[in-house]
C-alpha cells in the first residue's frame, strides 16, 4: 500500500550517509541478484560530483541531467518510497536505468507512466574457449596506456568513437582521471592501437571484477573504441582479441561486456567472437 514518505535532497553525502546508501544498495543486490546502481552513480556517491542525491528512510535516488537511478530497501518496498522519490523529482522528462529486467521494476515504471526505451545487454564468453587469430592492420601496433601522457589523446578519440552514444561520448578528462585513481585501474590492461607516428587509432580498456555474489571473476571489455576513419579495417576485432588474451593470461575464465541491443555493428562483432547475452538493463523513459 503506497504511503507518503518524506524525501531529503543533497548535492553531496556525508561519510555516514554514503555508508547508509551503499548498504542499502548491497541489501537490494542480495535480494534481487543484481546490483541496483551503475558505476557512474557509485562514483558520484563516493567522490561527489554533479547530480542530486534524494533519500527517504529506506530509499535512494540519484538524478543528473534528467536521468536517474533509484532503489528501495527490499524490506520496505510497496510502502511508497519509490513513488515519493519520483514525486520529489517532479513531473519533468526523465530516464531511469533499471538493472536486470525485473517484473517489479517494470510494474513500477509502467505505474508511473514510463515506457521501455533502451535495452543494454551484458554479454559473456568463456575465456577457456579458444580465441580467433585476428591480425592487426599494416603499420598498427598495440601498446599499454601511459598515465600522464595519453589522457588528452584518449579523451579526443573516445569522443569521436562514441559521438552517437548518449553517455560514453561525453567523458571528460576528469571522468578518465577519477577512474585512473580507482584501485582496479591497470594501465597494462588499457590497450592502445597506434600508427607508426604513435597517433591513437583505437583502444580497448579492460577492467577486472573480483567474484561477487553468484558472479565469477569477470574480465570486462570496459570501453572499446575505434576512431571513425579507421572503421571496417578489422581494428575493433583485433583490439578485442588482444584485450581478451590479456585477460585470459591474467587467469580470468570469463569475459563480459555491456552493449546497446540496438548497436548492430558491435553486437555482430561480439557474437562473432563467441559472446552471448547474459542479462539486460532497461532504460525507462517518461516525457
Ligand atoms: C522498483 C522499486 C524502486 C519500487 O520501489 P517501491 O518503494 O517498492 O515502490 P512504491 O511503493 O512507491 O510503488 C508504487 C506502485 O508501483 C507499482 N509497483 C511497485 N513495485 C511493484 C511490484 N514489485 N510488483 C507490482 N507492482 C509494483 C504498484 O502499482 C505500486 O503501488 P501499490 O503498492 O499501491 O500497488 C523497488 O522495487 C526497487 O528498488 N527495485 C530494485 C531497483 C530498481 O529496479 N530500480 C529501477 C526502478 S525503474
Amino acid at each position: 500500500m503506497t504511503e507518503v514518505q518524506p524525501v531529503r535532497a543533497a548535492d553531496r553525502l556525508s561519510a555516514a550517509e554514503i555508508d547508509d546508501v551503499l548498504a542499502l544498495a548491497d541489501a537490494a543486490a542480495q535480494a534481487d541478484g543484481v546490483y541496483p546502481l551503475s558505476e557512474d552513480v557509485v562514483l558520484c556517491i563516493r567522490n561527489g560530483g554533479a547530480g542530486v542525491h534524494l533519500r527517504t528512510s529506506a530509499g535512494y535516488a540519484f538524478l543528473e541531467d534528467g536521468a536517474g537511478e533509484l532503489v528501495v530497501h527490499p524490506a520496505h518496498r510497496r510502502q511508497g518510497h519509490g513513488t515519493a522519490l519520483l514525486g520529489a523529482i517532479g513531473p519533468t522528462e526523465l530516464r531511469i536505468w533499471a538493472h536486470g529486467d525485473d517484473p517489479g521494476a517494470r510494474a513500477f515504471a509502467e505505474h508511473n507512466g514510463f515506457t521501455r526505451d533502451r535495452v543494454l545487454w551484458q554479454m559473456r564468453r568463456s575465456l577457456l574457449d579458444p580465441l580467433p587469430d585476428v591480425p592487426l592492420p599494416a603499420g598498427v601496433t598495440i601498446r599499454g596506456f601511459r598515465p600522464g601522457f595519453d589522457e588528452q589523446g584518449w579523451v579526443e578519440v573516445n569522443a569521436k568513437a562514441f559521438a552517437q552514444h548518449p553517455e560514453q561520448g561525453r567523458w571528460t578528462l576528469d571522468d578518465l582521471l577519477v577512474r585512473e585513481a580507482e584501485p582496479w585501474f591497470d594501465p597494462a590492461g588499457f590497450l592502445l592501437a597506434v600508427d607508426i607516428a604513435d597517433s591513437l587509432l583505437g583502444f580497448h580498456w579492460t577492467k577486472v571484477h573480483p567474484p561477487a555474489g553468484l558472479d565469477p571473476a569477470l574480465g570486462e571489455i570496459y570501453v572499446l573504441g575505434v576512431e571513425p576513419s579507421g572503421h571496417q579495417r578489422g581494428l575493433g576485432a583485433a583490439l578485442s582479441v588482444a584485450g581478451l588474451r590479456h585477460l585470459a593470461a591474467a587467469g580470468l575464465e570469463w569475459a563480459s561486456l555491456y552493449v546497446d541491443e540496438s548497436n548492430e555493428a558491435a553486437v555482430k562483432l561480439y557474437r562473432r567472437l563467441g559472446f552471448e547475452v547474459h542479462s539486460a538493463d532497461i532504460n525507462y523513459h517518461r516525457g
